[in-house]
């Protein structure tokens, strides 16, 4: 980057700092470094940028910080935690706390799940959860069932199994000759003709998991482990189910005995009003992956929660053998532990899967507020989780998007775009002049941008 706007963002003894090392991700990193935008604390809806100002943050994190930033009583965990077990092992091994967040995570899960396997993240969460399922049916000695079906625009991390089964064509493109064989997508559900500017589920569309049928007729249900579909799309832009479609999801799954993953590393802990999609939804599901909310964001974990039959499949060798060759180092890491542990104590203390609910209707008004604005082409929303998309501008896809996500931060907004589509995740504690502050903020932003 040049030394100018190193400088201009860090004035003081920190401009010492080498910013070309760091190879950012999902970053334009030459485009960045020109013009770093850097974050310096944080505290509740705010972050505070390297030049000292306030930064509201309406993605709370990166759909992870429901319960806002710095929450005291996450931060205190945390740090007596790291004072007194700062790592053990889990292999052959454990601590008390590892058990009792599994105990507490499956206790929220929807009924029949059991179990939970701790991961560091949600791209591993998904890597484990196609790992269990194809270790299910092997177990089951129906070891041909290895085909895997995602969904286009579908996004599961970035390991090679979650990129094999994703449908976001720019994950996939640099890779597409080493993905994993035998996957398959179902069509997405995005449709501006028939769905554009829906509050909530769409009504058109649940006819489209009937592709599943094909995919079986073709490949014979016998060939075929799972299916793994985010119930509410998240980083394609919020693709909200149609009415319908997952239930139709899940009848065609279980007819077949094909195994139903729903990736919930962004919807779980609250962000569509309750503790799981599945619930929301009232469809359940047979392994669903987390992470992100999980630990409100403040330290990485995951955690892959299966139906008591699936678990029970691999009980079967001899007891003193591993059950699955998986794991993590810092599978139930400690620290992890104690901020899952703190953070579903706030979200239950403060009501925040209510409060989340309670929010929808204030939310969805502000977001469909810009429905007349120019080049808005669709507005979406599904319980706090939302999105604004702007037509391309003429052969430049994605410039429109990434101008106002520049001109957000300098006014002090911190917005997400895709594309040309900016995506929204509150927090689950927010209150009125949060979103007040965000969109009133956002609409004068707009006005000034082409
Ligand atoms: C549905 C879904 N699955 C998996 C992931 C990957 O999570 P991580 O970035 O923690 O690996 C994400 C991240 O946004 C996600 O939204």
């Amino acid at each position: 980057m040049s030394s100018q706007a190193l400088n201009e963002v860090l004035p003081d003894a920190e401009s010492a700092v080498n910013m070309d090392a760091f190879w950012m991700p999902f970053t334009a990193n030459r485009d960045f470094k020109n013009a770093p935008r850097l974050i310096d604390s944080a505290k509740g809806f705010y972050y505070t940028s390297s030049d000292d100002r306030q930064i509201l943050d309406t993605l709370a994190g990166l759909w992870t910080s429901g319960a806002g930033h710095c929450h005291p009583l996450i931060v205190e965990a945390v740090q007596k935690q790291v004072a007194k077990l700062d790592y053990a092992i889990s292999f052959q091994v454990g601590h008390p706390g590892a058990f009792e967040l599994a105990d507490r995570v499956t206790s929220l899960a929807p009924e029949g799940f059991d179990h939970c396997f701790f991961t560091n993240s949600g791209s591993e969460s998904v890597e484990t959860a196609l790992k269990i399922a194809l270790g299910y049916h092997h177990a089951k000695g129906d070891a041909s069932r290895t085909r895997l079906v995602g969904r286009e625009k579908g996004y599961h991390g970035v390991n090679f199994g979650g990129i094999s089964v994703g449908g976001l064509p720019a994950n996939r493109k640099m890779f597409s000759n080493s993905l994993l064989p035998n996957t398959h997508h179902l069509p997405h559900t995005h449709n501006l003709e028939y769905n554009a500017f829906s509050h909530g589920s769409p009504n058109w569309g649940a006819h489209l998991a009937d592709d599943l049928e094909n995919i079986v007729a073709l490949q014979d249900a016998s060939n075929i482990a799972a299916v793994i579909v985010e119930p509410v799309a998240g980083s394609a832009g919020v693709l909200v189910p149609p009415v319908g479609y997952l239930k139709k999801l899940r009848e065609i799954c279980t007819r077949h005995g094909i195994l139903l993953i729903f990736d919930e590393v962004i919807t779980a802990f609250g962000r569509v009003g309750a503790p799981f999609a599945s619930q929301r939804f009232e469809v359940v599901p047979d392994i669903i992956t987390t992470a992100k909310g999980l630990t409100n964001g403040v330290i990485p974990m995951g955690a892959v929660l299966v139906k008591k039959e699936i678990h029970e499949a691999f009980m079967n060798g001899p007891e003193h053998a591993a059950e699955i060759f998986h794991g993590y180092t810092y599978s139930g890491h400690p620290v992890a532990t104690a901020a899952g542990l703190a953070s579903l104590d706030v979200y239950e203390k403060e009501g925040l899967f209510e409060r989340a609910r309670a929010n929808e209707r204030i939310f969805e008004d502000a977001l469909h507020s810009f429905k007349d604005m120019p080049n808005v082409i669709d507005i979406r929303n599904f319980g706090l989780m939302g999105a604004i998309e702007f037509a391309p501008r003429e052969g430049q896809p994605g410039i429109r998007g990434l101008d106002i996500h520049k001109a957000c931060f300098e006014a002090g907004l911190l917005v997400r775009n895709g594309m040309d589509t900016i995506v929204f995740s509150p927090f689950l504690a927010a209150d009125e002049s949060y979103f007040q502050e965000a969109f009133e903020g956002l609409r004068k932003i707009l006005t000034k941008i082409d």
